[in-house]
């Protein structure tokens, strides 16, 4: 059992209530999300899927104030996101970015206490309880007993979940991860993803970008299909994907089965659009 499971062991979290209003995002005058109404819900999980380049990581980092809008806003309980000071920002909203780098030398444990940081200040040093969330989430992500080897000696799987514990370390009320899993086996993302879940339990909304469509049914509760920068279908997997979707999002013809074991949907390329 990871101490995540543990009764009374992580902190009780006051659900966040994030949403998008109107938010168009891009860079150097090139737009790449388009007036996006979003509401992520709390004590959920979210993935948000899509092809290449229609904009899914540009708005992870919206939504974690690391990139500002260029119109609209998000929306932190209903409070505009740009208004509050980074460091509060960071207290509520942890992101794992799709790629991050760290300095050489670095070991786990550094990397995982990092994600402490914004609950420090000027009258709050390191404390028994930044200890204590830093060792949940080593043990959450299954890595205490590597927690002193540097990162640059690390395999890109165990990199990958050094990085998702340092996330869990904030403990913060929204969990954004951009594809969490994509450097894993079959056994660790399903580690990853029961974390996923359980960090949902205890009330965090957590959002995840995914591109394995099968994943993103059987472990989210909300679905957001994106292309081009815009949403084109939104809400309970089993309802979202459709032969269809697939289609429209990829160009490639499928057949959507049912899991025998969850009864979710099921993707099974059959070929691209056009081709035989
Ligand atoms: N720093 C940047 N400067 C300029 N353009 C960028 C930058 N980052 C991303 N883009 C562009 O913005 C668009 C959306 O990129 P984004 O990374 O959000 O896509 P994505 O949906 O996360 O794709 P992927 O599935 O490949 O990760 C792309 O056309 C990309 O080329
Ligand atoms: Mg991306």
């Amino acid at each position: 059992m990871s101490l995540l499971e543990a009764p009374g062991t992580q902190p009780a979290v006051e659900a966040a209530d994030l949403a998008t209003e109107a938010l168009d995002l891009g860079y150097d005058g090139t737009r790449v999300v388009h007036a996006l109404d979003l509401r992520l819900p709390p004590g959920r999980v979210t993935a948000i899927v899509g092809p290449n380049g229609c904009g899914k990581s540009t708005l992870l980092g919206a939504l974690a104030r690391v990139h500002g809008p260029q119109g609209g806003a998000v929306l932190l309980d209903g409070r505009d996101l740009a208004t509050l000071r980074p460091r509060d920002a960071a207290r509520r909203i942890g992101l794992l970015p799709q790629q991050a780098d760290a300095p050489d030398g670095l070991t786990i444990r550094d990397l995982v206490r990092y994600g402490r940081h914004p609950h420090q200040g000027l009258l709050r040093q390191w404390s028994p309880e930044d200890a204590a969330a830093v060792h949940r989430a080593l043990t959450a992500a299954d890595l205490l007993e590597l927690a002193d080897r540097p990162l640059d000696t690390l395999s890109g799987g165990q990199r990958q979940r050094a990085w998702i514990a340092m996330v869990v370390a904030q403990e913060t009320a929204v969990v954004l991860l951009d594809e969490p899993t994509s450097a894993l086996d079959l056994g660790h993302q399903l580690e990853v993803l029961d974390l996923v879940h359980d960090l949902a339990a205890q009330g965090r909304t957590v959002v995840l970008v995914l591109h394995d469509l099968s994943t993103a049914c059987r472990h989210a509760d909300h679905l957001v299909a994106m292309c081009e920068g815009r949403v084109v279908a939104e809400g309970p997997p089993a309802d979202v994907v459709t032969p269809g979707l697939v289609r429209e999002l990829y160009g490639v013809e499928s057949v959507v089965l049912r899991d025998p074991t969850s009864g979710t949907p099921v993707v099974c390329p059959v070929r691209r659009v056009g081709t035989r």
